[in-house]
């Protein structure tokens, strides 16, 4: 009896550190430097939507995180009444560091000016839309995925089916 509840017990700690580690993985994040290698700039004149084709083209969810670069300019996160204008006078955030992150915490869109007179007008400007775990299904939405969501949830899948397969067996052995 005393060998029997060792070895479940054993078995028992093995799964729970699968578990744990489980959980590690399914809230593990991605960061994505805005605008790619050239980061944050005023855009082109004849190329102002930079910013937001580069959105678009990327998938947020909850938790995952954005870096701004730039030389001589700055971040504003702000409302959509801002965002329009060009202008706010008490942004969310303002950072002028030249290597900002702004962690998406929450689903929704956020909005983003360049605090440097002139140059959000000019297209230094982005909406940025992020959607929750739930919406983010891995069979529908047609969305372009950013590659690493795709390896974390097929790998979150895997580590299931190994749990499901560590369960049965203890259930096999205990009752
Ligand atoms: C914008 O102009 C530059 C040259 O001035 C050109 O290389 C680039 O392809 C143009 N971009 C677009 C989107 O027209
Ligand atoms: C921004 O708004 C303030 C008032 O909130 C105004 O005084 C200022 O002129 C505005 N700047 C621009 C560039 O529109
Ligand atoms: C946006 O923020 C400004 C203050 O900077 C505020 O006056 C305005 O009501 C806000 N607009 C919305 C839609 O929340």
């Amino acid at each position: 009896m005393a060998s029997f509840s060792k070895s479940s017990t054993t078995v028992l700690v093995f799964f729970l550190t699968i578990f744990s580690s489980l959980h590690h993985f399914s809230v593990s994040s991605f960061e994505f430097q805005v605008g790619g290698s050239q980061g944050w700039v005023v855009p082109p004149a004849n190329d102002s939507k930079i910013y937001n084709d580069w959105a678009s083209e990327n998938r947020f969810l909850v938790g995952d995180s954005i870096r701004f670069k730039y030389k001589k300019d700055s971040v504003m996160e702000v409302n959509d009444t801002e965002y329009k204008r060009c202008n706010s006078s008490h942004p969310n955030l303002f950072s002028n560091t030249g290597n900002t992150v702004y962690k998406l915490d929450q689903p929704g869109p956020f909005y983003f000016i360049s605090g440097v007179s002139g140059h959000c007008e000019k297209g230094q400007r982005m909406i940025v839309k992020v959607m929750s775990h739930e919406e983010d299904s891995p069979s529908g939405g047609g969305g372009k995925s950013s590659g690493s969501h795709v390896a974390v949830s097929s790998l979150g899948v895997s580590a299931l089916v190994f749990v499901q397969f560590v369960l049965s067996f203890v259930a096999s052995r205990v009752i």
